[in-house]
């Protein structure tokens, strides 16, 4: 099993380039089942959740081919179930399920189950697939929806920590097919599910308002193949934002969205970083100590729960009280115990964790859980004194690629190592 091992205290200079967004592509990769043609995605980032995503549409009879930055999917003759196996290990390949029913009226996906941040439930998927038709059944661990015909409604999607990413998805994915129009009230507004739109778009789907919180979609009676290029990572950008910040050094990241990064990128000023834009550049600097800000993740275009975990991280190296409080998943702080480990002084209060920052971190061997926590013990053991090793680094490449080669281009000493 990889770890990384990181000698911190190095302030990061240096530009890093920006991959496509992990939670565009998946969704973008499942929609190529809508369609008989053969679609083209550019920008595909090298993560271990794009390629299982390319493994589970194979499984489902696509034809999938990488090539670089580029997938070519042809999904000409598909089948309806899902891999228990790999949607198990992938909770976004449950966005197979809205295409494989636009697609084929049928589709049998396993409950992709909880994970290390919450229960992850998919009642609101289900709740609005049925809207348009469909009738669920689960059972054996596995959900079955089957519809003679679907047929477009009005929908309300939002749930008891607000809309949904995938669900908006799955749902949008299926009403492009239906007949007559669909309307979800409450629809997840990520810059991911914009993208999205826009590729069914380009496939002949009719949406308009995706982005805001109604969503309409005029179903049609087939969708053509398309070439698309994914939006830059956000959550990516963030991170190695915030990693500068961290190490008090200067980056640059180049093709980012800035227009997407707006409630980190508000933060990080307030927390006293400097941050100069450019077009589709970003450059952020520390000149100065830091200021402790409190945090509290929301739906877009709130600050986002994926960059929870790294804030915490830079609060912890703050001087001052920070208190970050998590409204998105259940239990999204894992990260807390292993930065405790590198000095951080850090209390849970039920939702919000209580950062006293200012110390100086030490580095010390910690474990990955989640992926942006681990993100976040990477950013940690950057700025701390010191070795730190991070262990189960498998969660990292699901989600940033090529994290150990992006940082030693930006003077970081970090090495990927074989561990026990
Ligand atoms: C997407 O997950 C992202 N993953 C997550 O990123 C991200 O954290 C999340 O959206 C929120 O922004 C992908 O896009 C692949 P949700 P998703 O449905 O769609 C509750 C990362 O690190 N909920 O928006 O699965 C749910 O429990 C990952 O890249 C229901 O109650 O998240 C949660 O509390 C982690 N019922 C909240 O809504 C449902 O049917 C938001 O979940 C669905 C969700």
């Amino acid at each position: 099993m990889e770890s990384l091992l990181i000698k911190g205290g190095v302030p990061l200079r240096g530009e890093v380039r920006i991959s496509g967004a992990k939670n565009a592509v998946l969704p973008i990769m499942a929609a190529a089942l809508l369609t008989e043609d053969p679609c083209v995605i550019h920008r595909v980032p090298k993560l271990s959740d794009v390629r299982f995503m390319g493994q589970i549409l194979a499984r489902l009879g696509a034809e999938v081919h990488f090539e670089g930055d580029t997938v070519r999917i042809h999904a000409r003759r598909i089948k309806g179930a899902g891999d228990y196996e790999l949607v198990r290990k992938m909770r976004g390949s449950i966005c197979v399920l809205g295409p494989l029913l636009a697609r084929l009226k049928k589709a049998s996906v396993s409950l992709p189950g909880g994970c290390v941040i919450g229960a992850r439930p998919i009642n609101l998927h289900l709740k609005g697939l049925e809207a348009l038709g469909a009738k669920v059944t689960i059972k054996g661990g596995y959900v079955d929806v089957a519809a003679k015909r679907l047929i477009g409604s009005a929908m309300f999607l939002g749930g008891r920590a607000g809309p949904t990413v995938l669900g908006t998805a799955n749902v949008m994915m299926a009403a492009t097919l239906a007949q007559g129009v669909t309307v979800i009230e409450s629809a997840a507004c990520e810059p991911e599910v914009v993208d999205l739109a826009a590729f069914l778009n380009a496939m002949g789907a009719r949406i308009t308002g995706a982005g805001s919180p109604t969503v309409t979609i005029a179903g049609v009676r087939q969708l053509h193949g398309a070439e698309h290029e994914v939006i830059p990572d956000r959550i990516e950008a963030a991170t190695y934002a915030i990693a500068g910040a961290a190490t008090g050094g200067e980056v640059t990241l180049r093709g980012a969205r800035p227009d997407h990064m707006r409630a980190v990128l508000d933060k990080l000023s307030d927390a006293g970083a400097k941050i100069e834009r450019n077009d589709s550049d970003l450059t952020i600097r520390r000149a100065g100590p830091l200021k402790a800000v409190d945090i509290t993740t929301l739906p877009y275009a709130g600050f986002p729960t994926d960059v929870q975990a790294q804030m915490m991280a830079l609060m912890a190296l703050t001087p001052g009280i920070s208190i970050i409080t998590e409204r998105i998943f259940e239990s999204r702080f894992m990260h807390v115990s292993e930065l405790a480990r590198l000095g951080a002084d850090i209390e849970i209060e039920g939702p919000s964790a209580i950062v006293k920052g200012g110390r100086l971190l030490t580095g010390a061997p910690v474990m990955a859980s989640d992926l942006r926590a681990s993100a976040a013990l990477v950013i940690a053991g950057l700025a701390a004194r010191g070795a730190t090793q991070v262990n189960r680094v498998y969660h990292i490449d699901r989600g940033y690629e090529n994290i150990d080669g992006k940082l030693r281009r930006l003077g970081a000493r970090i090495k990927r190592i074989e561990a026990s």
